[in-house]
């Protein structure tokens, strides 16, 4: 069951769009179920599917279309390292290799302490500044050598233990 609080943020985000188009507010639903939950469940994804008139399997390809929605519960840091071909080019694959090394996970792993995410993604839009990174779909990081993963992540650990 949709809360009442999130009911009135899906209805403040319907009433954006003509009364026949609601449909256009999938992403922005989406969006306030991960805000709560940390990720989309298939129950929720039913929820949202029926709040805006859609079929399910609609609903469902938007979220397994779009990187920043998670199918299941990730770390506190998401990482998505771009692997596209043009990355590829520039070592895109080796920054995610490397990550995998130094958090000792594989792609789509979580680290055991629940603090790390890692995850390829599809081109971010930044081919020149490759290898790129996003930092949980927000943060982006251009040119990530070996040293400034080594940067990001010791810097993402130590603000941990500051906050602890
Ligand atoms: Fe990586 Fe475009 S291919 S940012």
């Amino acid at each position: 069951m949709i809360s009442e609080k999130n009911r009135a943020l899906f209805d403040r985000e319907v009433a954006k769009y003509p009364a026949d188009q609601k449909q256009s507010a999938v992403m922005a639903c989406l969006t306030i179920i991960q805000g709560e939950h940390g990720f989309v469940s298939a129950e929720n994804e039913k929820l949202v599917a029926d709040y805006l008139g859609m079929a399910p399997i609609a609903v469902h390809e938007v979220t397994t279309f779009y990187n920043m929605y998670n199918q299941r519960p990730v770390g506190k840091y998401k990482l998505n390292v771009c692997t596209n071909l043009p990355c590829q080019l520039r070592d895109g694959a080796a920054a995610l290799k490397h990550l995998e090394q130094k958090l000792g996970i594989s792609m789509g792993q979580t680290t055991p302490d629940g603090m790390f995410t890692l995850q390829q993604s599809e081109c971010l839009g930044a081919c020149a500044d490759s290898p790129v990174m996003l930092v949980n779909d927000l943060t982006m990081c251009s040119f990530m050598s070996n040293e400034k993963l080594d940067q990001l992540i010791a810097g993402l650990q130590s603000a941990e233990a500051n906050q602890s």
